[in-house]
């Protein structure tokens, strides 16, 4: 019988869901169906393109700290992740 993959908890706005331990921060975006990281400047909708921390695209806010590539962060028991997509 393989063994449960370790996984944890995290809020995306005000949405929690369960990730794998060690997924990226937009693994728990997809999770919670927010595909919407921020707002350009005109308003539209932005979302992570490249996957390797050099579009900016994935840029939110993690446990309060602005400016966050999503890409680059792993998920952590706790962590709380605030995207642009609720102006
Ligand atoms: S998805 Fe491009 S920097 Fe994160």
């Amino acid at each position: 019988m393989p063994t449960p993959e370790p996984s944890c908890i995290v809020t995306v706005d005000a949405i929690t869901v369960e990730v794998p331990a060690g997924a990226s921060a937009v693994a728990a975006l997809v999770a919670a169906g927010t595909l919407c990281t921020r707002r350009s400047a005109t308003g539209r909708p932005r979302f992570a393109v490249c996957g390797i921390g050099q579009c900016q695209e994935c840029r939110v806010t993690v446990d309060g700290k602005a400016n966050v590539l999503a890409c680059r962060t792993l998920c952590k028991e706790g962590m709380r992740i605030v995207t642009g997509a609720h102006p």
